[in-house]
């Protein structure tokens, strides 16, 4: 059997985000679950909600998005609450709610409402995640017409009863199913979870306070929410035994990995706070952040085409930390001071400032001579002065590789599927199972030139070669809404391939599907898809039957681990189940493929491929 490069543990490493330094990896986006960050699976171990729930919403980057990146809960006619690395800078100004959605492949049948104003969290920490919540004040929505009822959810403001310990809790989201890879298919889930002591959960990230809660199975691993669930609701039953929003997803390192529970933040803890930001929000409040309006928010929180300023001198504090909110703000990480020679390259943006009375002013460059992945070639200089007038201080900042597989977008070619992927720019490629980065510019392909690529919806990507015969490169053309339409060198990234499956056909239409697991985390729930009708048979002689996609594309089962024994494949393990087609059928150029991304090699009697 063939491996089939497997994403995930590949952006394992480019996304890591670790929360605190020591944590790990996140996908993301990248990588699946891995650790927090990045972005998004949805909900492990769970199941699809059967029951609408009208206050869970979803966070989308523009007016024209079908799907979303983050969740949220309306707490009030036109109040969301959300986490405030999901307030992702680059969306601040076009930033979309879709309230009373139905699941299913597109997910916004309804028109998403505008956000008017966002006030995350001042404190919000992106190294601790800390104060992990913003509020969302929406436009007027009356008359929009919505697929299903949108109505708030209260929540809570005690912060002992309905989250005590051992509690059941339960939490809804759209983010990555899986633990390994990606499985992002557009269904509402919910899993309930037991909550667990803070002190607990503290063993594992060393940083929990009463101000989160923690939950999951901290033995066996295997439930969780995971990337693309952040923002998203933790609901409990009050005293009264109705519903209360108590938690709102955070991160976790990795997902549903034993001892390794979901961080959420404690929303009674934030009560008051919320309280207040609804009243800002509203503009009946003359603080500091007196924004009605996103106009205005938007100068008080300086934000700038590339994140929200990457930097925040704190009162009489001799560093500048950065405290951009959102995704953003987790690649800019402020590494030096004083720094002898300030990179030098073109100005991309620019925001300036006045923060306790310091004088801020940051700029973004494209670094000029670097090589790498785009996002390694900017750089934020932000110079600092004082209230008293001693002398500025220089601070350089790097995005460090954050990269969430959220958003692929994939399709055959004739060499195979080619992959775009990134949760928000597309910058990575997966040709032919290999990583790619988006590099320099590149000339366009030749007319009679050979390219390999497909289009998907109103995307397209064509791979093709470049340079002279001794030193063959691969570029690509690719055009899609968020990036407009580039030629591009592709940056190969070389990285161990950390799933891989086959199937060994006895006849010809009976086999033995076999996962194996090479990554370091445990693999919940997969998902096979398959062009043709089949029957998976597991250990204790249940069958499972193949649904159609709702794509039309395939035949799919989803093998839960909360359901099935063989929807886990522990680190390091493999597993076998018996595979059956309904009919003997032969076809070129497709292959079943699991989680989205790893083909499944056959051999023997081949029936598939
Ligand atoms: N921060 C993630 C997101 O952006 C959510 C991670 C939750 N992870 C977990 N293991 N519970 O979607």
């Amino acid at each position: 059997m063939v491996n089939i490069a497997l994403f995930s543990s590949f952006l394992e490493e480019l996304a890591v985000v670790r929360l605190l330094s020591v944590l790990t990896i996140i996908l993301g986006v990248t990588t699946s679950c891995h650790q927090e960050s990045a972005s998004k699976l949805k909900i492990i171990g769970g199941k699809p909600s059967a029951e609408h729930h009208p206050w869970f919403v979803q966070l989308m980057s523009d007016a024209s998005s079908t799907e979303g990146f983050c969740g949220g809960t309306l707490v009030a006619p036109r109040v969301v609450v959300t986490a405030a690395h999901c307030v992702d800078a680059e969306y601040v100004r076009t930033l979309h709610v879709g309230l009373g959605m139905v699941d299913g492949e597109n997910l916004h049948l309804n028109k998403p409402v505008k956000v008017e104003g966002i006030l995350a969290h001042r404190d919000y920490d992106p190294e601790t995640s800390k104060n992990d919540i913003a509020i969302l004040y929406l436009a007027d929505y009356q008359g929009v017409e919505f697929e299903r009822p949108a109505a708030p959810l209260t929540f809570s403001r005690d912060t002992s009863s309905p989250e005590a310990e051992g509690r059941p809790v339960m939490v809804v989201g759209l983010g990555n199913a899986t633990s390994v890879g990606d499985i992002f298919d557009g269904v509402i889930r919910e899993v309930e979870l037991p909550v667990l002591a803070t002190a607990k959960c503290d063993e594992k990230y060393d940083n929990v306070d009463g101000a989160q809660i923690c939950a999951g199975n901290w033995d066996n691993g295997g439930i969780d929410s995971c990337q693309g669930d952040s923002g998203g609701p933790m609901v409990s039953k009050d005293s009264a035994g109705s519903e209360v929003l108590v938690g709102v997803v955070s991160y976790g390192e990795g997902c549903a990995q034993k001892g390794a529970p979901g961080v959420y933040t404690r929303v009674a803890s934030f009560a008051g706070w919320i309280d207040q930001a609804v009243e800002t929000l509203k503009g009946h409040n003359s603080g500091q952040q007196s924004a009605g309006s996103m106009e205005k928010l938007l100068t008080t929180r300086c934000v700038s085409q590339f994140g929200y300023l990457p930097v925040e001198n704190r009162a009489g504090e001799d560093n500048v930390r950065d405290t951009t909110y959102g995704m953003n703000l987790r690649e800019f990480k402020l590494i030096d001071s004083d720094s002898p020679g300030l990179p030098v390259g073109t100005e991309l943006d620019k925001c300036q400032f006045e923060d306790h009375g310091h004088a801020v002013d940051a700029r973004w460059i494209r670094m000029s001579g670097s090589t790498g992945t785009p996002d390694s070639k900017v750089a934020v200089i932000a110079t600092v002065t004082s209230p008293d007038g001693s002398a500025a201080k220089t601070w350089v900042s790097r995005p460090q590789r954050l990269v969430y597989l959220q958003d692929t977008l994939s399709c055959q070619s004739s060499m195979g599927q080619v992959i775009l992927a990134d949760q928000r720019k597309f910058t990575y490629v997966v040709y032919k199972d290999v990583f790619y980065a988006l590099g320099e510019p590149a000339a366009d392909p030749a007319d009679n030139q050979t390219t390999w690529g497909c289009s998907i919806g109103d995307a397209s990507i064509e791979v093709y070669e470049i340079g002279d015969g001794v030193t063959k490169e691969l570029a690509a053309r690719i055009h899609h809404r968020s990036i407009g339409t580039v030629s591009v060198k592709l940056d190969r990234i070389d990285r161990e391939s950390d799933l891989s499956a086959g199937i060994d056909w006895e006849s010809s239409t009976s086999g033995r599907l076999k996962i194996e697991n090479k990554s370091t985390e445990d693999l919940f729930t997969w998902k096979l898809v398959c062009p043709v009708k089949y029957t998976m048979t597991l250990a204790d002689g249940t069958s499972m039957s193949a649904v159609q996609e709702s794509s039309g594309a395939g035949f799919s089962v989803l093998m839960d681990a909360a359901l099935v024994r063989e929807g886990t494949v522990r680190s390091g393990a493999a597993v076998d189940v018996g595979i059956k087609l309904d009919s003997p059928v032969r076809l070129s150029g497709s292959a079943c493929v699991i989680n989205g991304a790893i083909v499944v090699e056959s051999t023997g009697q081949v029936a598939i491929h």
